[in-house]
């Protein structure tokens, strides 16, 4: 008989942390650990509230209540679902947003490991072997993340194929460098600039980038990418792209995309339609391309389910607080494992220095994580994929 001592909770708290674009974001403290939740700069219209108000009178208002939480004791990850029935009986969402149930639930997680004295990602499932997730990484970047001077796709991506993440994570970094490189000499225009996700903001058109990562491509072992994130081009029926001054109907947009994807051999492309045409998805869909729902699908298990159904998309990005609820994650996670869908557990703009997600991503043994390629907060979720790797090598 395994003898479990379950941890109780002793001792909670909120408070505010600054994160990587200078915005106030709550941190919770549980036991003896703590974490935080990331926020999004170009949120899908169905996530879960990450803040109902200011961030200072979230934490206030949750430190006032915050001893309905003690004593509860947590054994596993399922127990999660008693701190979620106490967070729902206070007010939930409505009173503290999404953000907050992200950060104490990562935080309970966290204190959860320190108690049993192990990785997180073992508590969370002892059978993992290694690490699966492969980073994907942001080289280029536009959109609402470069204040729009940069090209109108959001990201243009790297997914390297390599036996160890180790090797991953620096044949992105060796790629994001040869990039600068590379647009220091073909961008008049370039300053040297990174966006909010540290990747690089050109002047060059779409297709100019595009032409320079299928070189990439040729050249290193890595398939290509982009997040379109077309929910924020999209205008009156139509699609815009202001920087090149063009504006394509729904249909010459399904085209064009359509187009980029065979041209330049794209393996991946996330929400190159608006968030709520789940039908162009599936258009787009119909190419051999990796198809991924963001905003689409926000980690909200019946929008996955619509996606599914209608043949939308290939792959469905987790972010945890776009429906709040690490347990709600989870059980997209597990309906696209048995449906086929590719799992892809992401990092969001705005990021702190907590590391949680590259647990979820290895316990998950879900193939790709997105989470940068440079920059603390970026690295912090890499560092921490190379310490579970050595981690394993050593013990299991
Ligand atoms: P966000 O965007 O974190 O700013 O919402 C990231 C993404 O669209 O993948
Ligand atoms: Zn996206």
């Amino acid at each position: 008989m395994k003898l479990v001592v379950k941890m109780i909770v002793e001792k909670i708290k909120a408070r505010i942390i600054i994160n990587s674009r200078g915005e106030k974001a709550i941190e919770i403290e549980v036991n003896n650990a703590y974490a935080s939740a990331p926020s999004g700069a170009s949120k899908g219209k169905n996530e879960v509230v990450a803040f109902p108000k200011e961030v200072e009178d979230v934490v206030k208002d949750f430190n006032s209540v915050k001893d309905k939480f003690l004593g509860l004791k947590i054994e596993s990850f399922e127990d999660l679902d008693q701190v979620e029935e106490v967070f729902f009986s206070l007010g939930g969402f409505e009173r503290f947003g999404g953000n907050t149930l992200v950060a104490l639930e990562f935080a309970i997680l966290k204190a959860l490991a320190k108690h049993y004295r192990l990785p997180l990602f073992k508590v969370l499932n002892p059978e993992v072997k290694e690490v699966v997730p492969r980073p994907l990484g942001n080289v280029i970047g536009g959109g609402a993340h470069a204040l729009w001077r940069g090209p109108d796709f959001q990201e243009f991506l790297i997914l390297p194929k390599t036996k160890t993440v180790r090797e991953a994570v620096f044949l992105n970094a060796k790629i994001h460098r040869e990039l600068g490189q590379i647009l220091k000499e073909r961008d008049k225009g370039f300053l040297g600039a990174k966006n909010d996700e540290g990747a690089w903001v050109t002047t060059l058109k779409i297709e100019e980038i595009l032409e320079i990562l299928s070189e990439i491509k040729e050249k290193y072992n890595v398939k290509i990418g982009v997040d379109v994130a077309a929910s924020q081009l999209y205008k009156n029926g139509k699609y815009i792209l202001r920087k090149e001054n063009k504006e394509f109907s729904r249909e010459e947009w399904i085209e064009y995309i359509k187009e980029l994807i065979e041209t330049y051999g794209l393996y991946y492309i996330e929400d190159p339609l608006y968030e709520e045409d789940f039908e162009g998805f599936a258009e787009v869909n119909k190419t051999k391309a990796l198809v991924v729902g963001d905003d689409l699908t926000v980690t909200n298990i019946k929008r996955v389910m619509k996606a599914y159904e209608k043949r939308s998309v290939k792959g469905v990005i987790i972010k945890v607080n776009q429906i709040g609820s690490v347990l709600k994650a989870y059980e997209v996670v597990e309906f696209c494992k048995k449906k086929g869908l590719v799992p892809i557990v992401s990092h969001r703009s705005g990021e702190t220095e907590d590391n949680t997600i590259a647990h979820l991503a290895v316990a998950w043994e879900v193939p790709i994580i997105k989470t940068g390629v440079v920059q603390g907060e970026r690295i912090a979720k890499l560092n921490e994929l190379i310490r579970i790797e050595e981690w394993l090598e050593e013990y299991s």
